[in-house]
């Protein structure tokens, strides 16, 4: 049976996250045995990656029959973006978000899933089997962690926390070293710890005060976005344009420090 509510609907794409977690937990353990490709500078791939995103479309068929899957290893068929802006939707989705992490035995990763709708994102799961952690949202249900509501930070001072940057080798590092002069220069903080969709989660947490990243990919930020929405945080419209299948730059900050942020990484 097609799950109808979207509460129903925000809680089979828990369960998909969390079983998906398992699985990627289970190969990090073994992480000796895979076999690693390199897909480019820095990116690297293993059959942990494409075996865990064939685990979440697999739930996926079972739990919304007929429904259109995007995903970072599988890719997506011609018509993503009219399905994404349309009323028939596109789960969106990030079997392993921190791969360099994840195959260098370091616990920083998880397993994004996010659904978008009349071109908006109105759902996103983001879990860590590390550290059990499972931030979910659903538009208009609040935003939470294993449950319990989340908040983006209520400071209006910069000096007060780190703000989440990430980098990959698709960019020039201009655009991060000129967002990092400006943020460091205001005696602001950055960490990145090498999953942007777990940075979002932790803006819609409140651990951080914001992230910027010159250029993600969708799979990577959706859920995230929706996350920090759903918490009370500013997000650019990163679907604009081609932003589904090529991506887009990304902020994310929470309201005391919007203005600032915005202003850093040049957008709007
Ligand atoms: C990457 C991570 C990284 C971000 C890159 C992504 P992957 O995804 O999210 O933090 O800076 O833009 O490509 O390759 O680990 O799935
Ligand atoms: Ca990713
Ligand atoms: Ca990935």
């Amino acid at each position: 049976m097609p799950t109808q509510t979207p509460d129903d609907r925000l809680q089979a794409a828990c369960d998909i996250a969390r079983e998906a977690g398992a699985l990627a937990l289970e190969f990090f353990r073994n992480r000796d045995s895979l076999v690693i490709e390199r897909k480019g500078p820095q990116d690297e791939v293993s059959a942990a990656d494409r075996d865990v995103e064939t685990l979440i479309r697999r739930r996926l068929a079972e739990e919304f029959p007929g429904e259109n899957v995007m995903g970072e290893e599988g890719g997506h068929d011609d018509d993503a973006a009219a399905h994404a802006k349309g009323a028939e939707g596109l789960w969106v989705v990030d079997p392993i978000d921190g791969t360099a992490c994840f195959l260098n035995g370091i616990p920083v990763w998880c397993v994004s899933i996010a659904w978008v709708e009349g071109g908006e994102v109105t759902l996103g799961v983001i879990y860590d089997p590390n550290v059990d952690e499972l931030f979910a949202t659903r538009r208009g249900g609040g935003a939470t962690v294993n449950g319990a509501p989340i908040r983006v930070s209520d400071t209006a001072d910069l000096t007060e926390g780190s703000v989440g940057v990430g980098y990959s080798t698709r960019c020039r590092p201009e655009e991060t070293l000129r967002f990092l002069d400006k943020l460091l220069a205001a005696g602001g903080m950055f960490q990145r710890n090498g999953s942007g969709a777990l940075m979002l989660a932790y803006v819609a947490a409140g651990r951080y005060l914001g992230y910027y990243e010159p250029h993600i990919n969708s799979w990577d930020c959706l859920a995230g976005i929706a996350l920090v929405n759903e918490a009370g945080g500013w997000t650019n419209d990163f679907l604009a344009g081609d932003g589904l299948t090529k991506g887009n730059p990304i902020g994310a900050a929470a309201p005391g420090v919007t203005r600032e942020i915005k202003s850093f990484a040049g957008l709007g």
